[in-house]
């Protein structure tokens, strides 16, 4: 039993040759005691093993956050072995104990940091975009959001010691904005072959807010072959916010964006990535004090993500990027210009 746990591991990191990447991969309960994969499941043999894996789920903490429907919608597989499969993975990967102050602290080593390649970002960041973390871009229209998303994603393509990921980009746009002339010319602002930058950055259009959702599946399916270092999701809101409209849908949306936010955050935590997810504002004119401007999402999206940066345009041509809610960093702004070579100083 216990070999064969060994060798399932194996298999699953195959694809990271750096081995300080092998313990992200693991489950922040597998430090301690026998490593378990999918086959130790009880009830599991090969066959629903490999329906599990062909639909991405090769690690009990993505079976054990599932719901029986979902699961077996997504595997294939009637929805009573699902939902056993979700109680067994639970127990297995002891979901619901508590780990110790210094695990956290050991994965918490494991985070990087994402170089905007920008100064004034990068410290106002503590360093960069890290990994394990949900960071929503939120202004107006033209502030400059999908500007930084398509800067990240050229960056993740660089190595570690240039202050990239060295990983792979999976975009999800919604707006139809996504430009690879724009990636090409950052790409050349950084010295890099666009055509190698190009080929690491996978993007899917989605045509409305169920298929934006089904992507993310679709991600999970294929990380398998690649090294996912940072999902982009330009916008987050604009389909829900098309599709739900009025007081009666709000619950709905809301329930609907937790769950696609849910599933965001578990690439990053599995992947050890960064989620990138940009957001509009609805301007407040009534409003009698404060910014005018708030995020769209409300608690939620707000709950949900690690850190805020609020941009907004300045004299000049110059930007401001506003920190927001950090749970470690105190909040603060910087100012950046946005070239034709990409965000710069
Ligand atoms: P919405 O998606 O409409 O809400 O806006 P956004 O916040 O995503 O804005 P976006 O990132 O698309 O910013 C667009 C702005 O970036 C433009 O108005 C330009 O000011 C700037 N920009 C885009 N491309 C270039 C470029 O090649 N050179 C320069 N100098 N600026 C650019
Ligand atoms: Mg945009």
């Amino acid at each position: 039993m216990a070999g064969k746990a060994k060798k399932k591991v194996k298999i699953e990191v195959e694809k990271n040759q750096d081995p300080q990447e092998e313990a992200v991969v693991m489950m922040p309960q597998d430090e301690e005691g026998p490593e378990v994969g999918i086959e130790d499941l009880p009830g599991v043999g090969p066959a629903t093993a490999e329906k599990l894996r062909e639909a991405g789920f090769d690690e009990l903490l993505a079976l054990a956050v599932m719901s029986p429907a979902d699961l077996a919608d997504q595997a294939e597989i009637g929805e009573a072995v699902a939902s056993k499969i979700i109680a067994a993975s639970k127990k297995m990967a002891n979901i619901g104990g508590f780990v110790s102050g210094g695990a956290l602290l050991e994965r918490r080593r494991e985070v990087q940091k994402l170089s905007s390649k920008v100064q004034s970002i990068d410290d106002l960041l503590g360093g960069g975009f890290e990994t394990q973390a949900l960071v929503e871009v939120y202004g107006a229209f033209g502030s400059g959001k999908t500007q930084i998303g398509h800067q990240l994603a050229v960056n993740c393509t660089l190595p570690l010691e240039s202050g990239g990921l060295d990983g792979d980009v999976f975009y999800i746009d919604t707006e139809d904005t996504f430009r690879p002339e724009r990636i090409t010319q950052m790409a050349r602002g950084l010295d890099l072959d666009p055509d190698q930058v190009l080929s690491r950055i996978h993007v899917a259009r989605a045509y409305n807010s169920a298929h934006q959702m089904l992507l993310v599946d679709e991600i999970k399916r294929m990380s398998k072959g690649l090294d996912v270092k940072m999902i982009i999701v330009d916008s987050l809101t604009s389909h829900f916010r098309a599709e739900f409209i009025g007081r009666g849908m709000l619950a709905n949306r809301q329930q609907k964006l937790n769950k696609h936010l849910k599933e965001l955050k578990q690439l990053a935590d599995i992947n050890n990535a960064l989620v990138l997810v940009t957001n509009q504002v609805h301007s407040k004119p009534d409003a009698m004090w404060g910014d005018p401007t708030k995020p769209i999402g409300g608690h939620v999206l707000a709950h949900a993500s690690t850190f805020r940066l609020y941009l907004r345009k300045a004299k000049a041509g110059r930007r401001i990027a506003r920190l927001v809610d950090s749970p470690n960093l105190p909040d603060g702004e910087c100012v950046y210009n946005v070239t034709q070579e990409g965000l710069r100083d």
